[in-house]
């Protein structure tokens, strides 16, 4: 065998393990090349038996080629075992990962549904604490402690004095202690009562609080924008009713009932401001005239979305919450 003939025999044999594509393809190119009876491992034998001066060539040569098949071959094993390994920790041909799309609770969906309706009309989002003071509670809001209508308002005190804010008309009192007229605020958040649990009370629920001050608002300005407000979230063929009511911190006051065939449910508490209120907050109640209102956000989404259970909203069971969008 010429020289040029083992290049040959290198050149093919360095191929074709550079084309292995599995391990098992590979071990029977080693026995091919490097077996008993394997291609190079028979020329190595042939140097015994050539003459003195052909057989440092041929020896060289043989070598050579020896030494580069299994350098192919370990390159090769190498890696196919590095595609293999990567291959266990990736399967393409595997379905993804499905990340299950949270949504916004009913109640958070609502609040922001009706604060959006507000945020149109001008009015702007604030923040109160559910963490709060008598007088914010009550005595501000025209409510003495020993009133009879304090009882409506029943209340969780903590030991220092202070309580669970009862209603979101807390947030009226520091806002207008905090800023001058004119105003067009709403504040929603949560509310406690010692209620006892049932299918419609909850010790702790949702309000939205809207109070609108300048010189010259009028009951007509609050009928104008609750009327809106109502058409806007239960549609235009929505009947309205504004019922005479009390509220110690309103006068007068109403309650608004709605109807859209099922009879009249009520939706909201409000009212004119009373000056009581603005002399507490240090308002002048001769400059400024404003209105007020409340409403239940549970019940509001229960009346849309057809809820029969308050307790339904707080389960965090996702086979109803999954059903809101
Ligand atoms: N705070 C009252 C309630 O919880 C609702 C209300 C708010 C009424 C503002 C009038 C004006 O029932």
């Amino acid at each position: 065998m010429t020289t040029a003939n083992f290049e040959a025999l290198e050149k093919e044999a360095c191929e074709t393990i550079g084309h292995a594509s599995d391990l098992k393809e590979l071990e029977s190119l080693r026995v091919r090349y490097l077996g008993k009876k394997g291609e190079v491992t028979l020329l190595l034998k042939q140097v015994g038996s050539l003459s003195q001066e052909n057989r440092s060539v041929f020896g060289q040569n043989v070598n050579k080629l020896k030494s580069s098949v299994e350098s192919a071959l370990d390159n090769q094993k190498r890696k196919l075992s590095a595609v293999s390994s990567e291959k266990s920790i990736i399967d393409a041909t595997l379905p993804g990962y499905h990340a299950p799309q949270g949504r916004l609770h009913p109640i958070t969906q609502t609040i922001r549904e009706i604060s959006d309706l507000f945020l149109r009309l001008g009015f702007e989002l604030v923040d109160g604490r559910e963490i709060e003071t008598e007088f914010c509670n009550f005595t501000a809001l025209n409510i003495p402690l020993d009133h009879p209508s304090r009882d409506a308002f029943d209340t969780f005190y903590t030991e220092n004095g202070a309580l669970l804010r009862s209603q979101t008309s807390t947030v009226q009192v520091r806002i207008m202690k905090d800023r001058k007229p004119p105003l067009r605020i709403i504040a929603p958040g949560r509310v406690y009562r010692p209620d006892e649990v049932d299918a419609s009370h909850s010790f702790m629920f949702h309000q939205i609080e809207g109070l609108m001050v300048d010189s010259d608002v009028t009951f007509s300005d609050l009928k104008g924008v609750l009327s809106v407000f109502l058409k806007k979230l239960f549609g235009p063929g929505i009947k309205t009713r504004f019922r005479p009511h009390y509220f110690p911190f309103t006068e007068p006051s109403v309650e608004i009932d709605v109807n859209w065939g099922k009879g009249w449910l009520e939706v909201l508490g409000a009212g004119v401001v009373n000056p009581k209120v603005f002399e507490q907050v240090g308002y002048n109640p001769k400059k400024v005239k404003g209105f007020a209102f409340g409403l239940g956000v549970e019940r509001i989404a229960m009346l849309r979305y057809g809820i029969k259970d308050i307790r339904l909203f707080y389960e965090n069971d996702i086979r109803f919450l999954g059903q809101f969008r």
